[in-house]
């Protein structure tokens, strides 16, 4: 049955109970036509070019070096999770927030796990920094700080939904995250986490270990 004859099945369901509210004419059911994680990725979905996420994350989810991070390889639910929070503004940002308030949750879904599906892109060499190498590998016990490696594996690839991925991720990106968290524009950290480590540190630790953990696999551990 085509949709038209559905909807007049529907008006006439809707009168035998009694009602002529059922005769509404009735759009066609939203799901018609699915999009895929590519489609969205590619199109930006119902909110045009200007929203295509590879416009920014690039055409194999690389990110852009500088401000947009990587998504490709990422986890689903993680990214998914991230989206619903840009949306409801828990993780306020100007330029995610009407992105993903034009998603809808399947799209979201969809986008998130194609962009999980991609392969990880290689990570681009960080300056060396042993302040960085030193909060990375082994905190600072004396400020309450744990080694960010407990959380984001030695190698910078994360644990699962919950502790993402830093290595591949722009430093520029990373330390613009933890300067949020310190000063609280982001808060969508279940725990509290990253909003306690962050206060811990200073201005140049934060650009050091942001520098460092973006590659942490591709030196070895040059602690003072
Ligand atoms: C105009 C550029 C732009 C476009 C288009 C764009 N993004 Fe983003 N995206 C960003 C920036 C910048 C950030 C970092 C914002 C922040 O600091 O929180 C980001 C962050 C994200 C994150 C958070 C990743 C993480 O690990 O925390 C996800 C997920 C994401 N974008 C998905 C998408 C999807 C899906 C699309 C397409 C529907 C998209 N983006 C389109 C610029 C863009
Ligand atoms: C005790 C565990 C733990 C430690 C230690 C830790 N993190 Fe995190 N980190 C997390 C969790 C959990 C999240 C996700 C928070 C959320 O859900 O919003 C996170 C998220 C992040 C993000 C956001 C990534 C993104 O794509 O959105 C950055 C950047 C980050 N941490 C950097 C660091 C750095 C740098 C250190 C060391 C100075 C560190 N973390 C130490 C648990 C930890």
């Amino acid at each position: 049955m085509d949709f038209f004859g559905q909807a007049l099945r529907l008006c006439i369901v809707g009168l035998g109970a009694g009602g002529l509210a059922a005769c509404e004419p009735r759009d066609p059911p939203k799901d018609a036509f699915r999009r895929t994680g590519q489609v969205i990725a590619l199109s930006g979905g119902d909110g045009g070019a200007a929203n295509a996420c590879f416009s920014c994350h690039g055409l194999k989810g690389e990110g852009d070096g500088e401000a947009s991070p990587r998504l490709a390889g990422l986890d689903a639910a993680w990214m998914h999770r991230q989206l619903d929070d840009y949306a409801s503004g828990r993780r306020p940002d100007p330029v995610m927030g009407p992105i993903a308030r034009h998603l809808t949750a399947e799209d979201r879904r969809a986008v998130s796990a194609w962009h999980a599906a991609l392969p990880t892109p290689p990570s681009a060499a960080s300056s060396i920094s042993p302040v960085g190498a030193k909060l990375y590998h082994q905190g600072d016990a004396r400020r309450g700080l744990q080694p960010c490696a407990v959380c984001h594996g030695e190698q910078g690839e994360g644990g699962g939904a919950a502790n993402p991925p830093l290595a591949g991720q722009p430093p520029a990106y990373i330390a613009e995250q933890l300067d949020r968290w310190a000063n609280a524009r982001r808060r969508n950290d279940p725990r509290d986490v990253m909003l306690h480590i962050s206060r811990r540190l200073t201005p140049a630790e934060i650009d050091a270990v942001a520098a460092y953990a973006t590659a942490p696999a591709s030196r070895p551990l040059q602690a003072p």
